[in-house]
């Protein structure tokens, strides 16, 4: 049966995590998969969640399943952080939130439900986007087209040519976005440009996928969700958002997720409901406890919450400060040229290397990174700084 089957290629991200594993160098770097590392190198276990799975391990809780779509505390909880506490579409009945195996299984999921409802299901990606987005579609078959959104020589948003190429799309196709925090790039829409987005999705007729999987992670829960609510006031009647807290909990591992789906009434609610976990049933028949009863413990005890949102501020300022630490040293070391990268938002910065560059940085120096030239700030730390910068400044000077 497998005797033609032939080896695929690796992953372009999760794929150099092994590789990074293989190589013994003492000095390695892994700036490839999007994971906050503290400055000892480790994923931290934040403090809130700590507390919360303490208080989980003494209740000796049973491990019953849990309802396909979830455990309740949880999808109500994430409603509220994603769509703000006072959102209408909520009180209206009109937002499904689902639990699901992490932001990508949102994302499948979604997918999947918007394949059967779609005339022609076609999802039209920025250019670039993040490297699963373009699978994950492909495989609950999507025909993917790409939006013009970024612009390598401003290293920002060629918003003109973003709204041009949306203009062109048939009514009817998916239009995946990404709320903050842009992956790969780390260049975002202002306020002022998701508005424009946002007229133009609901004059054509597309139909709006939010990818959030980083809300906390640039500015600020409420902040970083305005595209969402942004989205929600224009008054398109049905779209949908995909979140994580892998990022914003440091809880990669327990997969926690959720999908969101507005429909035009409570009723045609209730119906996509339906059919989500229909789909979920024939996939994985049903979510797991433990990740899920974390977040939805933080979020329903006021003093855990706000823990956690200090937590979270402090990764988002760690952040920031190793952006302003790369940028010194390169300028530092003659490259002032890498300046835009404090500009960039979230993990990643669209560093401007080439594929052969990044391969340099692997080969000479251990330093593993993505090969578009994405690297994850976050991952650095104020030990690595040093030997980074020369490491990319090296490289860049041929
Ligand atoms: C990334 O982009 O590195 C993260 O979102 C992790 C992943 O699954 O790719």
């Amino acid at each position: 049966v497998f005797a033609h089957v032939e080896q695929v290629p690796g992953d372009p991200i999760l794929g150099l995590t092994d590789a990074y594993n293989a190589d013994s160098r003492a000095t390695k770097v892994n700036l490839g998969v999007g994971i906050y590392y503290d400055e000892d190198g480790r994923i931290p276990l934040l403090a809130a969640v700590r507390k919360i799975e303490e208080q989980l391990a003494a209740a000796g809780r049973p491990r019953g399943y849990l309802p396909i779509d979830g455990l309740a505390t949880y999808t109500n909880a994430t409603r509220a952080l994603v769509f703000g506490a006072e959102s209408e579409l909520v009180a209206a009945g009109r937002v499904a939130t689902t639990q699901t195996i992490g932001g990508s299984g949102a994302l499948r999921v979604g997918a999947e439900l918007l394949a059967q409802s779609l005339p022609h299901a076609t999802v039209a990606i920025s250019n670039p986007s993040w490297e699963n987005h373009r699978a994950v579609f492909g495989a609950a078959g999507f025909t993917v087209k790409d939006y013009t959104y970024f612009d390598a020589a401003t290293h920002g948003v060629d918003f003109d040519g973003m709204l041009a190429d949306l203009a062109k799309l048939e009514p009817g196709t998916v239009v995946l976005l990404h709320a903050c925090c842009h992956n790969p790039t780390g260049a975002d829409l202002s306020q002022a440009q998701w508005k424009q987005v946002a007229a133009l999705l609901k004059e054509r007729g597309l139909f709006p996928f939010i990818d959030m999987a980083y809300q906390g992670f640039d500015k600020g829960i409420a902040e970083d969700g305005a595209a969402v609510r942004i989205v929600a006031e224009a008054g398109i009647d049905s779209f949908i958002v995909a979140n994580s807290y892998s990022k914003s909990f440091s809880l990669y591992g327990e997969r926690v997720g959720a999908l969101s789906v507005v429909a035009a009434d409570a009723g045609q609610t209730k119906a996509v409901q339906s059919h989500i976990k229909r789909i979920i049933r024939t996939i994985y028949s049903s979510p797991s406890t433990h990740g899920a009863a974390l977040v939805a413990g933080v979020l329903g005890s006021s003093e855990l919450r706000a823990l956690w949102e200090d937590e979270l501020g402090q990764m988002r300022t760690r952040i920031q400060d190793l952006r302003s630490g790369l940028v010194n040293k390169l300028a530092e070391l003659g490259a002032p040229e890498f300046n835009f990268i404090q500009q960039q938002a979230g993990m990643f910065s669209y560093s401007g290397l080439s594929r052969e560059q990044v391969e340099k940085l692997r080969q000479d120096y251990g330093i593993y990174a993505v090969g578009t030239g994405r690297i994850c700030v976050a991952a650095l730390s104020s030990k690595s700084l040093d030997y980074v910068a020369k490491a990319v400044y090296e490289v860049s000077r041929g």
